[in-house]
């Protein structure tokens, strides 16, 4: 149970909030690479409560504005971009992926009000077919180069799901709750649900990135052996997974769900799925396939066949953000008790001027970051990627 106040420090987060400073330390992905395209080079979004957009200039640059235009509040969404950049569609006032002001048509060419209009912009960059923008202070960190952003041997693809009414912190918090697995996708990944699970070990253990989750099962029958399935929460919101997919061969799906933070009451999930054993490799970064995922159906229910709809089920029904003053944490809760007492020393340690978890700014260590991600269950060790 939290009080009040320190439910709103760990869930709020927009700027000036201790929470939405320390997320702005963290690259967020906005937008897959391949929904802009020639003809529709601009898309908006809201990341940390603030409205952008996030458009291509015909020069190839990547760009991520505030949306409303500071002449006279347009949206830049509906605007039109060449090669210096965007336009804004009312009255035509062009930025270029800095924000700088680079033509007023209504002004005098020499009167040097331009120069004095600065649009709020961010820092844009490309990597495993996501769009990644970096809201806070400069010097800004490495994009992470995560294993399923960078592998090459292989395929990868991405689902971005439609926006969930949740705040970040619940799916964070599902990622080191191991006890929900029997429960809540018992019948789907066919484990029975059980009252003995707590014969499980859990372990969560902080590493350079975040918090390995470790599970133990004992066998099933005397005799056999342990099962252990490991794999982190990369902080400060993404699960990196592993799992087979039933239907098609048993292939094993890598994945990063990367749950990014709309506002205090949204989330926006990506999934990026990486397969070692599909012989049709990804084609060129930006072309990486990508989907729009539903979590309901044409009637608005649930579609509750799918885990990651299970998840986003269980999220939406705490409530955004869930009231933490009225919960009641047992032994099973460990992970989440840990994460938010981490979570509360990571937002201490930004509001002290330091960095946080997970802040990559070493270039040799960047160049790929590959994870002990284990699953016995399946038959995954760790990076044992090519496994069929
Ligand atoms: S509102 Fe954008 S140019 Fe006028
Ligand atoms: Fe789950």
């Amino acid at each position: 149970m939290l009080t009040r106040e320190e439910n709103e420090t760990l869930t709020r987060v927009g700027r000036g909030t201790p929470g939405g400073e320390y997320l702005r330390r963290y690259w967020m992905p906005v937008a897959c690479a391949g929904e802009l395209t020639e003809d529709k080079a601009i898309k908006a979004f809201r990341l940390l409560g603030e409205n952008l957009v996030v458009f291509r200039d015909k020069s190839g640059r990547y760009g991520v504005v505030a949306e409303q235009c500071p002449h006279r509040k347009a949206s830049l969404a509906f605007g039109r971009v060449d090669e210096e950049g965007i336009r804004c569609p009312y009255h035509g006032w062009k930025f270029d992926c800095t924000g700088k002001c680079l033509e007023q048509p209504a002004e005098p060419i020499d009167g040097g009000f331009k120069d004095k209009i600065k649009q709020t912009a961010y820092p844009c960059e490309r990597l495993g077919g996501l769009l990644w923008a970096y809201l806070g202070p400069e010097p800004r960190p490495l994009l992470p180069r995560w294993d399923v952003l960078v592998w090459e041997d292989g395929k990868r693809w991405i689902e971005k799901h439609e926006i969930y009414n949740c705040n970040w912190l619940q799916p964070t918090e599902n990622s080191v709750d191991p006890s929900h697995l029997y429960w809540l996708h018992g019948d789907t990944a066919h484990l029975a649900p059980t009252v003995d699970h707590y014969e499980e070990e859990h372990a969560f253990t902080p590493f350079e990135y975040g918090i390995m989750k470790r599970r133990v099962t004992p066998g099933r029958k005397p005799g056999d052996a342990p099962v252990v399935d490991q794999h982190p929460l990369l902080f400060p919101c993404t699960l990196r997974h592993v799992f087979r997919e039933r239907l098609l061969e048993g292939r094993v799906r890598h994945n990063l769900q990367i749950r990014v933070p709309v506002d205090d009451a949204h989330t926006q999930v990506f999934v990026v799925y990486f397969s070692p054993n599909e012989t049709d490799r990804s084609p060129a970064d930006g072309d990486t396939p990508w989907e729009f995922f539903r979590i309901r159906d044409d009637n608005g229910e649930y579609r509750l066949d799918q885990v990651l709809v299970q998840d986003a089920m269980a999220w939406e029904s705490q409530g955004a953000p869930t009231d933490r003053t009225q919960e009641h944490l047992g032994v099973g809760d460990e992970g989440i008790i840990l994460l938010r007492k981490i979570l509360r020393e990571q937002i201490d340690i930004v509001r002290n001027g330091g960095e946080p978890l997970g802040v990559v700014r070493d270039a040799g260590k960047n160049r790929l970051i590959e994870f002990e991600v284990v699953n016995e269950r399946i038959g995954i060790l760790a990076k044992e990627k090519k496994v069929a």
